[in-house]
């Protein structure tokens, strides 16, 4: 049994991966934000967190841990020039520093583990470009530029990797997907012809943080229907 920590573990992704990992019979510790949740004897341990505070007390994690999945994000699409600075800054605390500052805190406690590993999220729109993503993508590329930094950092202790989806049903994407008519056209610009299910990108998590992946390190995976790489 390994123990895991999964920051924003009461929505989307998070949330199946921390389903995933108790049901492969692992300890999850997991933290939500807006959404309060409750520990049960087949859930995560929950506590709250907010990621944009200065300072966080994990008092309540164990001395050594096996993984990390920091799962907080955003997508806000809009035009170039009607984005202030200000939003780029607020965009990266959450997605950027906001990781930053969960792995320093808890860095020591991964070292401790034989086989630790870090896994971080991007998006499809840092490798191609996408009208309106210029927030989402500033962000993500920092995202990509830190795992391989890290990667690099931390070896051999700690492993670091990050998969970078495309669009994924769940309540992130809310917006993208709230008709009929957009959920179809969302599928069929993807190659393999239908949008992301949590647990696709939710699969491939669990495998980075579990010793079948202990020979993968530095890489950003795409989990994203053949959309990035694909013309067809
Ligand atoms: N869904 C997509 O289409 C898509 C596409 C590309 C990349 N991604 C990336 O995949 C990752 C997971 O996305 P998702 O779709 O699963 O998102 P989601 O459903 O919104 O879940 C995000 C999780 O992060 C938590 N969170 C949000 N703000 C937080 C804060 N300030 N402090 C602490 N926790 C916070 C949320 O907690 P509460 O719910 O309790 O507030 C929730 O548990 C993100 O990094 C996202 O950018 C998603």
């Amino acid at each position: 049994m390994k123990q895991y920590l999964v920051i924003g573990a009461s929505s989307g992704i998070g949330k199946d991966l921390a389903a995933l990992l108790i049901r492969s019979g692992h300890k999850v510790f997991g933290t939500y934000f807006r959404h309060e949740m409750t520990s049960v004897e087949t859930s995560p341990e929950y506590h709250f967190l907010d990621v944009k505070e200065r300072e966080f007390n994990f008092d309540f994690l164990p001395d050594s841990l096996d993984g990390l999945a920091y799962c907080p994000g955003s997508i806000n699409l809009k035009p170039f020039h009607r984005i202030k600075p200000e939003e780029f800054v607020k965009d990266y605390e959450l997605q950027v520093v906001g990781a930053i500052k969960v792995i320093q805190a808890v860095l020591p406690r991964l070292k401790k583990s034989e086989s630790a590993s870090i896994v971080l999220f991007s998006t499809v729109a840092v490798q191609t470009g996408f009208n309106f993503h210029s927030m989402v993508s500033a962000s993500k590329g920092a995202v990509e530029g830190l795992t391989r930094a890290l990667a690099a950092e931390l070896a051999p202790l700690v492993r670091v990797n990050c998969i970078a989806p495309s669009l994924t049903d769940t309540p992130l994407a809310g917006n993208l997907l709230n008709s009929p008519e957009k959920r179809e056209a969302n599928a069929l610009r993807h190659p393999l012809k239908r949008i992301g299910a949590a647990e696709d990108i939710a699969n491939l998590a669990e495998f980075l943080l579990s010793d079948k992946s202990s020979w993968i390190t530095g890489q950003v995976l795409h989990v994203d229907g053949g959309i990035s790489s694909l013309k067809v």
